[in-house]
Order: C-alpha cells, then structure tokens, then sequence
C-alpha cells in the first residue's frame, strides 16, 4: 500500500516533531489531538522548528510554506478513516494509549498500519487490543525530531515481515535510519538510556555531585551533547519516570527502581523544561 496520507494522534513534543518530518518529506499530515490549544501549541511550534530549518538553509521558506499547508490538525479522531497509516504519539500511559488504540481499530480501513511512537510500553500488548495484531508495530523517534536521525522500528510478537518492511521504508523516505528491535521493555534505547539518567538522579540526590557536575562529567569526559540531567529536564521528568515504572514492572529487577528524587519532582511539578523547572530552571 502506497501511504500518502497520515495521521499522527497527539500533538505535544513528539507528536508536533513527527507531523513535522512527515509533512516536510511531501506527506498530508491529519494531526488529532483532545484540545484546540494543543493543536495551536502545535502548530506554532512546527512552523518555528521550520524556521530554523530555512535559517540554516536546509529548506527553503517555500519548502516551509507547503509543508504548513500539508497539515490539518483536528478535534475529531473519527477523521483519520481518510489515512492510509497512523502513528499514535499520545502520553505514555497504557490506559490512553489501549483506549486510542481500540479506537482506531474501529476508525482505520483493515489495510491500516497503526504504529506507536511509545518509548517504552509493550507493541505485544497493544496489538492484541485490535482485529489487526499483524499490523501494529512501533515506530519509536527521538527527540527532537527533526534533528535526531534514529527510529526504532519495533516488532511486536505478530507483526508481519510486511508491516515491519513498510514501516521500514517509510523512515528511510523521512530521511532517519531505521534500526530493528524486538518488542521488550523500553526496547533498546530507553532501557539503556533512562537507568543512566536515573542513576545520575541518585548522585544528586546523595549529595556525590551538583546537576552542573554531573552533567560536565559526561558533557567532557563522554562528548554527550547534554548531560544526563540536562537530558532529563528535556525529555520531561514525567516521561522519564513513566518510562522507569514500565522498566521496573515489566523486568522486575530492582536496579531499575525510580530514583526517590525524581518522583519527588514529578509530585513537586517540576517536569523539567516543559514546566519551566526541573533540574534547572528555564525562562
Ligand atoms: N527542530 C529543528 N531543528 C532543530 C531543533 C528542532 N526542534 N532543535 C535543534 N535543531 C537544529 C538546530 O537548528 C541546529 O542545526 P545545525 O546543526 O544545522 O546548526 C542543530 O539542530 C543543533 O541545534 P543547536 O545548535 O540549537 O543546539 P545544540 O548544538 O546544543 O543541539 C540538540 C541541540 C540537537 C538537542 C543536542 O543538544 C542533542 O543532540 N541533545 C541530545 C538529544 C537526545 O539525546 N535526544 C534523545 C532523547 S531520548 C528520546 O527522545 C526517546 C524518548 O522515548 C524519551
């Protein structure tokens, strides 16, 4: 099947990145969310990404224009029956990714891929909510989306060798490299990444080091482009104790409890840069 037309659930920091590459690699994006004001945060946030774009002279503003143009954000989910394939990209909480998914399965034409952008929640899982196992797979960007190159393309345990290749392909034409990996918890990136941002919580909160010298650390000593504590303030601390919960329920090995400190923060409100104070504070 020739996919032409997508439809991208959930418009926050992943959601708006992959409306982003995939309206600027020539698809019609249908961008869906629960409220007018994320479709609008949205929106303003991809056409200021495609300004840096145009700044750099990676696109030309024409290129930003017409991408703009190929998105059509909406309230009504029933509208993605017109996509030829779905990318849900919803928070990362099982209940709302199960109802989405349920959801979609009576919306979507049978001949539809539904992918999930989940960073850690099990492909397996999803994929027996629908008529349509063989056809759901995960499709995992980074953040942020336009620049980082990877997308894990997931397998949960029934999906076919032609989804995987479609969907395969599909993040070759959006100009990332696909990299395979089998349904588990976390998958490869978060598994490894996220204990480390974890551990790197328990130096602070142990007083071994400040957030600034444990991010030098690995800024110098490692060449990381942000330190783990940096990292963690951007992904969101609610993502990154969200992502630690399915890491320790699902392996069941206590080196993956949530560090104490994060989850005080998350109580505290402090999510990182989305809330204006994590780690660090932000204007
Ligand atoms: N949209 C478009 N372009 C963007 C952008 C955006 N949102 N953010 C940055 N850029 C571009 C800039 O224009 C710049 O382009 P250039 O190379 O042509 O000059 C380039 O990216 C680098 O940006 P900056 O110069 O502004 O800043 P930095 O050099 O500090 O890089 C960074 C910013 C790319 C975010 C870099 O710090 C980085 O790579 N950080 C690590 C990010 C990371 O690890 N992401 C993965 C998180 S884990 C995840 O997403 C998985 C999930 O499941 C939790």
């Amino acid at each position: 099947m020739e996919v032409k037309r997508v439809g991208v659930v959930g418009a926050g920091t992943m959601g708006n990145g992959i409306a982003h590459v995939f309206a600027r690699s020539g698809y019609q994006v249908l961008l869906c969310d629960v409220e007018q004001r994320f479709l609008d945060r949205a929106l303003d946030t991809i056409g200021k990404n495609l300004d840096r774009e145009v700044a750099k002279s990676k696109i030309t503003a024409d290129d930003k224009s017409s991408a703009l143009k190929r998105i059509e954000p909406m309230l009504e989910r029933r509208k993605l029956a017109n996509c030829d394939f779905v990318v849900e990209a919803a928070t990362e909480k099982f209940e709302i990714k199960s109802e989405i998914f349920r959801d979609l399965d009576r919306i979507c034409p049978p001949e539809v891929i539904l992918s999930s952008n989940t960073s850690s929640i099990s492909i397996t899982k999803l994929a027996a909510l629908t008529k349509r196992p063989e056809k759901v797979i995960g499709m995992h960007f980074f953040n942020p989306v336009p620049v980082m190159k990877l997308v894990e393309v997931i397998r949960g345990l029934a999906t076919s060798q032609e989804t995987f290749e479609l969907v395969r392909d599909l993040a070759v034409k959006l100009e990332k490299t696909p990299v395979e990996v089998n349904d588990a918890p976390g998958f490869v990136s978060n598994r490894v990444l996220m204990p480390l941002l974890n551990e790197a919580m328990y130096a602070v909160m142990e007083g071994v080091a400040t957030p600034e010298a444990v991010d030098q650390v690995f800024k110098l000593g490692m060449a990381h482009p942000m330190g783990p504590l940096t990292l963690a303030d951007f992904i969101g601390l609610d993502v990154c104790l969200d992502i630690m919960r399915v890491l320790h329920y699902g392996l069941g090995d206590p080196k993956y409890r949530p560090c104490p400190l994060l989850i005080k923060m998350v109580d505290a409100g402090r999510l990182g840069r989305k809330s204006g104070r994590g780690f660090y504070k932000y204007e």
